[in-house]
């Protein structure tokens, strides 16, 4: 009977994960709060002031997921798209599987994480909002389908709203909620009340307090990662579309990256589909492709460069992998570096790097390049309890821990960290 029981809800799963799911809207409309997202907001942002930048005011980055170059660029919202924005033609993720590309994105390394795992970054490693802090730009991050604001949980399992009746449905995933894995986000009470849900994000529009620098994450429905580029495609028909005439989003100085966290195919170069789009992009270069090397860390650098920041010391001042978006380097008057065809990396190489979020190959945080420049033209930015003399040179040699059956220090078990906010240290070893 056990076994009989275990058996069709197996075979019910796979049958559900065959049957394409075709989109549905989450709410009445982008800026309407639904109860399909399960709570509701209780407050907006207050930020007063607006920190100008030399190019842009505002930015806001938009990751999809898993999806090949062509699969997008053939696909009429996103041909549509590339044309309302300048199409970045040589813009790569900088590994597999997903979630190491979002740590990339906000912290300049993806610290040699191979894996989706639950991991956690100790308090003393930067990430990009104490860049932002350290100027006084304000910033969110809005995770459509996260329950409640500062949600910890590893994923959230709500009411299906796509098939009504069907199975609740897994549609937010902490692995695509990049700041929620730096503790000097997810430890700080003020900093995790800006990891907001998209109740929040409708509330802050209406409110007119939507921060200067955001990173939106679609669920695991409408970023196309359980669907298809068609699935996104009316997401962003339904969504993004109406938001780019609305001047309380796309106001004056606003730059928006709408990309994907990584190719579909590991065999091939992890050259994603990306558009900047917004009213900063001038109307002479609407519509045309730029073929510059991007790497996720050129979000990074490009913050930086507009707003004279300080940087983070790692692959953000790689020179070789964090040009800065062209149409900003041309304005700003940073000089981008150009890597010929036959020396561009492959960046689609996975669990080779040795690093502190690696299991085969670990070694522990090193400290950032202290002596790096980065795109703003300012000094490397450290945290409290960082060991300056713990430099990448500096490093033990990598020790493989699946072999001594053990997991890194920044490793956690979902079990024990599901649901609300926790103590993310479950291992006795990083306490
Ligand atoms: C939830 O989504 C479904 C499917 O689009 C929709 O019919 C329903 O009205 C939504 N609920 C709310 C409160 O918006
Ligand atoms: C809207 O923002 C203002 C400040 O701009 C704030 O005083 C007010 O409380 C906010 N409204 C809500 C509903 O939170
Ligand atoms: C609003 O507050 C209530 C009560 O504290 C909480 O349960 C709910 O999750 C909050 N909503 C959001 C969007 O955080
Ligand atoms: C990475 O992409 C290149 C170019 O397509 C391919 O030759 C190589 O085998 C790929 N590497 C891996 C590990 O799949
Ligand atoms: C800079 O990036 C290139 C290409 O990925 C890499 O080969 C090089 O080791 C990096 N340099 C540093 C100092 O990390
Ligand atoms: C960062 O903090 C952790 C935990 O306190 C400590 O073990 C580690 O040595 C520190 N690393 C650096 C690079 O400062
Ligand atoms: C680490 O150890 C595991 C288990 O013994 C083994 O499968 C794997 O190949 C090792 N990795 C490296 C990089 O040596």
């Amino acid at each position: 009977m056990f076994i009989f029981a275990v058996l069709f809800a197996a075979s019910v799963r796979l049958a559900s994960a065959a049957t394409a799911q075709v989109f549905e809207p989450p709410s009445k409309g982008p800026l309407v709060q639904s109860a399909n997202y399960t709570s509701f907001s209780n407050s907006t942002l207050n930020d007063k002031t607006v920190v100008k930048g030399k190019v842009f005011n505002r930015i806001m980055h938009i990751f999809l997921e898993n999806t090949d170059f062509a699969t997008a660029a053939s696909t009429p919202t996103f041909e549509s798209l590339a044309e309302q924005g300048i199409l970045l033609t040589n813009y790569n993720s900088v590994t597999h599987p997903s979630q190491p590309n979002y740590i990339a994105q906000v912290g300049g390394d993806f610290f040699g994480a191979s894996a989706d795992d639950m991991f956690h970054i100790p308090s003393n490693i930067s990430c990009v909002v104490d860049l932002l802090e350290d100027k006084g730009i304000s910033w969110a991050t809005y995770q459509e389908s996260m329950p409640e604001d500062s949600y910890y949980g590893v994923e959230y399992t709500a009411t299906n709203y796509v098939s009504p009746g069907a199975a609740p449905y897994p549609y937010y995933m902490r692995k695509h909620n990049p700041l929620m894995v730096y503790d000097a986000v997810s430890q700080d009470p003020e900093r995790v009340k800006r990891v907001r849900t998209f109740n929040d994000f409708a509330n802050d529009v209406v409110n007119g307090s939507l921060p200067q620098w955001m990173f939106v994450t679609p669920n695991m429905v409408d970023d196309a990662h359980d669907t298809t580029i068609d699935f996104a495609a009316s997401f962003l028909e339904y969504w993004l579309i109406p938001l780019l005439s609305d001047p309380r989003v796309n106001g004056e100085d606003t730059l928006i990256l709408l990309t994907f966290d990584e190719t579909e195919t590991y065999t091939e170069q992890n050259t994603v589909w990306a558009v900047v789009l917004g009213t900063a992009v001038p109307l002479s270069l609407r519509g045309t492709t730029d073929d510059t090397l991007y790497t996720h860390y050129s979000s990074l650098s490009t913050v930086q460069n507009n707003w004279d920041l300080k940087s983070l010391g790692r692959q953000d001042t790689n020179a070789s992998v964090s040009n800065v978006y062209s149409f900003v380097a041309e304005k700003t008057g940073y000089k981008n570096t150009h890597i010929p065809a036959s020396e561009v990396p492959y960046f689609n190489l996975t669990g080779i790097f040795p690093g502190p979020l690696s299991s085969s190959a670990y070694v522990p945080f090193s400290a950032p390049n202290l002596a790096a420049r980065g795109a703003g033209g300012e000094g490397v930015l450290t945290r409290p309890g960082l060991n300056t003399h713990l430099t990448a040179g500096n490093l033990p040699a990598p020790v493989n821990l699946t072999a001594l059956d053990m997991t890194t220090p920044w490793q956690m078990s979902p079990e024990t960290t599901s649901g609300k906010n926790i103590i993310p240290c479950a291992n006795a070893a990083c306490a």
